[in-house]
């Protein structure tokens, strides 16, 4: 029966993990996939979640299952982080949250949504997008097509992207990030999201906006930006969040599939049938993750801590940035990756080639995704002379040994 199944390449990104794993260079350098790390090169449990962990196994008493929704301390902690304490939206009773397995599992229950309630939809991702985009909504059954997003230059290509979108057939879904734009770290300012709105609204697409990074681009309530005015301004926006990396609870999978619609009536109709493919795929969600998540947002004193340390980490990664540029200035390189001073959160689509990047990795132990996509958190003080060495060396500028 199982001759004919053949063996495929594991997922591109993830496999960088275990190859970065096996690799002997001492000096060996991960840029591969998007976890925060801190200047050693780790990525610790954040201290209010270590505080709300010890809390919770003092005081968990059962372990039974928290229903397809998951936790309610949850969700109503991560409706108001996501859509605005004061949001219009709350107060009209237009959203529900439904906890999912991180932010991937709310892309797979919003899919398998879309393909069971609103047949016939094609949906539309950024081109380049996450590549699990692409898995999860044909793995659903829905056909997929792309939007442009960067230019040739390797700059955001806000004019062919709103063209694309205005060509959308009625009716269908568009994908858009809402900050830290995985892979490219180009994201739409305010202006440029107003003028999306409009075209999504004249076009009658249903946007689905992919939050995975709240807080590593600029700010928790910035990066909030443009979910806040499609929820606002648009009858029906579905909403994927992701705790992983704002947490830094990775493996604890906890995120959250929010809809908006029209009125608090639609939106529990919509809720049902987010809860039936819930069922379908995992039944209940887990339940640590969301109990951390809840324990922390409900508590004023451990919240602050947590928005501070959130804060330490984006602005490291936002110094790397600029010190990364600096650090290819020796080398008459800085102008030719400005780009990644200007884009945001934690990757950046450096503009290196596949054929530069396989020489990173062969020849100098540095492991990042095929497209150029450098995860900047893996940037230190310490590896960036080795990194911009490299990087002078692939793109033949020669190097004093
Ligand atoms: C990434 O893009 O590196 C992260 O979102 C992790 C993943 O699951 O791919």
């Amino acid at each position: 029966m199982f001759e004919p199944v053949e063996r495929v390449p594991g997922d591109a990104i993830l496999g960088l993990i275990e190859a970065f794993k096996n690799d002997t260079n001492p000096q060996k350098v991960d840029l591969g996939v998007g976890v925060y790390r801190d200047d050693k090169g780790n990525t610790p449990v954040m201290r209010a979640v270590k505080e709300a962990e010890t809390r919770l196994l003092k005081n968990e008493t059962t372990k039974t299952y928290i229903g397809s929704h998951g936790a309610p301390a949850y969700g109503n902690a991560i409706l108001p982080l996501v859509l605005g304490a004061e949001s219009p939206v709350l107060e009209a009773g237009r959203a529900s949250a439904t906890q999912s397995p991180g932010g991937t599992g709310a892309l797979r229950l919003a899919a398998d949504f879309i393909a069971k309630q609103l047949p016939g939809r094609d949906i539309w991702v950024s081109d380049p997008t996450w590549p699990n985009h692409h898995g999860i909504f044909t793995a659903a059954g829905i056909e997929l097509h792309k939007y442009p997003y960067v230019d040739a230059d390797n700059r955001l290509d806000f004019d062919g992207m709103l063209a694309a979108i205005r060509q959308i057939p009625e009716g269908d879904v568009v994908v858009l990030h809402a900050c830290c734009h995985n892979p490219t770290g180009f994201d739409l300012s305010a202006e440029q999201w107003q003028a999306v709105l409009e075209v999504v609204r004249e076009r009658k697409l249903l946007p689905l906006i992919d939050f995975a990074y709240q807080g590593f681009g600029q700010g928790l309530d910035e990066d909030a930006h443009g979910v806040r005015l499609f929820a606002e301004q648009l009858d029906e926006v579905i909403i994927t969040s992701s705790c992983s990396k704002n947490f830094g609870i990775y493996n604890e999978r906890t995120g959250c599939l929010i809809a908006v619609a029209k009125n608090a009536e639609q939106m529990e109709n919509v809720r049902s049938q987010f809860a039936i493919v819930a069922r379908e795929n995992y039944s209940n969600p887990p339940a640590h993750g969301s109990s951390i998540v809840g324990e922390i947002l409900h508590d004023p004193e451990l919240a602050a801590a947590w928005r501070e340390e959130l804060t330490e980490m984006r602005d490291r990664v936002n110094g790397l940035r600029q010190a990364f540029v600096k650090a290819l200035e020796p080398y008459g390189l800085a102008d030719k990756y400005a780009c990644v001073g200007e884009q945001r959160g934690m990757f950046s689509y450096t503009g290196l080639t596949p054929d530069q990047v396989d020489r990173l990795r062969e020849e100098f132990g540095i492991y990042m995704v095929r497209s150029g996509r450098a995860n900047v958190a893996g940037f230190s003080q310490e590896n960036l002379p080795y990194i911009a060495k490299a990087i002078a060396v692939v793109n033949g500028v020669s190097v004093d040994d």
